[in-house]
């Protein structure tokens, strides 16, 4: 009898110090993180995109994550480098949707005239790039089937895609396993001033850094990864900033590598040409291209663009 009542008050205590536990666990735990949902690819769908775009047979594509409202960004490209018939790589920009009335207006004007936009049924922000990035390789698998590789770039990037083209062919077998080649970022520093454009707060990330990731205005992946990373989504909390989420922490998850090669990407401000005027433009732009003839280079405005172009083919480079 004694010794009944020793084990019932045993379990008792036992039950107790459990549930206690598991209480400071949960306040605990939502004091550390907040809850995001899964970033599960069923939540937003692809609305408007053309489904011949993607030619039967093509092996590359190429979608620009474009902001809803940088139409003169994506005219430019249109004239100059991602211009399909020079290259025969098909061209899509990537948005998402807006209130504002006129601006749907005009999105529908510009698909109706190029037929080369992809609208997502997400609201086009700053915090819903991951979003974009979502549609960006949906996108990709639904509509491209024959394509082994996507090729995802910035608004504000000029490149050649036929001389990247030539160069990810002459190292194709190192995309035979699940690969991505970009220009990564090692060991970057969370940013946790509030002022910051990349705020993040410590309950959305908790470390100091961030894993290795691409910059994302250039990232090139085989399908391989594309499928690979839209399944490991659906097991992975949303995190806001895209290239961190996809090729940081969805890559290390999926197990895969990103690398780089100087060729692509050489990392110095000499090959930056966001700010330089346009005579430097003209004096730098041959050196730059010779040196570094397959590299997305940044710009900030279309007018930059339409002089890199007549650069590169004036001087055939
Ligand atoms: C998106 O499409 C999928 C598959 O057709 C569907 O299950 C899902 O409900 C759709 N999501 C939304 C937000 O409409
Ligand atoms: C785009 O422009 C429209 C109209 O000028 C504005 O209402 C909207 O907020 C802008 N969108 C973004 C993402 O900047
Ligand atoms: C693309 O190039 C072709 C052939 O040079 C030209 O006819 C067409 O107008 C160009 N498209 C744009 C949007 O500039
Ligand atoms: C992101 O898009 C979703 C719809 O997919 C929308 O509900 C939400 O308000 C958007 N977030 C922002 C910050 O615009
Ligand atoms: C180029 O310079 C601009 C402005 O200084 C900066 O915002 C951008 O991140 C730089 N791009 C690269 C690829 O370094
Ligand atoms: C453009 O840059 C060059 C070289 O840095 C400088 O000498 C020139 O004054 C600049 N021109 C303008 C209009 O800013
Ligand atoms: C660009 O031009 C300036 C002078 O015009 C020169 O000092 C600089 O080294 C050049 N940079 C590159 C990358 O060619």
């Amino acid at each position: 009898m004694n010794f009944r009542r020793k084990r019932i008050a045993l379990g008792v205590f036992l039950l107790l110090t459990w549930l206690c536990f598991w209480f400071s666990y949960k306040i605990f735990r939502n004091l550390l993180y907040e809850d995001y949902p899964l970033t599960d690819p069923d939540l937003v769908n692809i609305t408007i995109a053309k489904d011949s775009v993607c030619q039967s047979g093509t092996k590359f594509a190429i979608a620009i994550h474009s902001a809803i409202n940088n139409t003169a960004l994506r005219q430019g490209i249109r004239e100059t480098w991602g211009n399909s018939s020079h290259h025969g790589i098909p061209v899509v920009f990537i948005v998402g949707l807006n209130d504002n009335k006129d601006v749907h207006d005009l999105i529908s004007l510009e698909h109706s005239t190029h037929g080369d936009l992809v609208v997502g049924d997400f609201v086009d922000t700053y915090r819903n790039l991951t979003w974009k990035h979502v549609i960006s390789l949906k996108w990709f698998i639904t509509y491209c089937p024959s394509a082994n590789f996507l090729f995802k770039f910035d608004d504000d990037i000029f490149v050649q895609p036929k001389k990247l083209v030539s160069y990810i062919e002459s190292i194709e077998n190192k995309f035979e396993k699940p690969n991505i080649l970009c220009d990564t970022v090692h060991s970057a520093e969370v940013h946790r001033n509030k002022k910051s454009k990349w705020y993040v707060s410590r309950k959305q990330y908790r470390r100091k850094f961030y894993p290795t990731y691409c910059n994302g205005y250039a990232i090139i992946y085989p399908r391989n990864a594309v499928n690979l990373l839209l399944h490991t989504s659906k097991e992975t909390q949303f995190f806001w900033i895209d290239d961190v989420f996809f090729t940081g922490l969805l890559a290390a998850k999926s197990n895969i590598p990103r690398f780089t090669e100087p060729i692509f990407i050489a990392p110095s401000h000499a090959f930056n040409l966001t700010k330089i005027n346009e005579t430097r433009l003209d004096s730098n732009a041959t050196e730059i291209f010779n040196k570094r003839p397959v590299g997305p280079t940044q710009v900030r405005e279309a007018s930059v663009l339409y002089r890199l172009w007549e650069i590169v083919n004036n001087d055939q480079i």
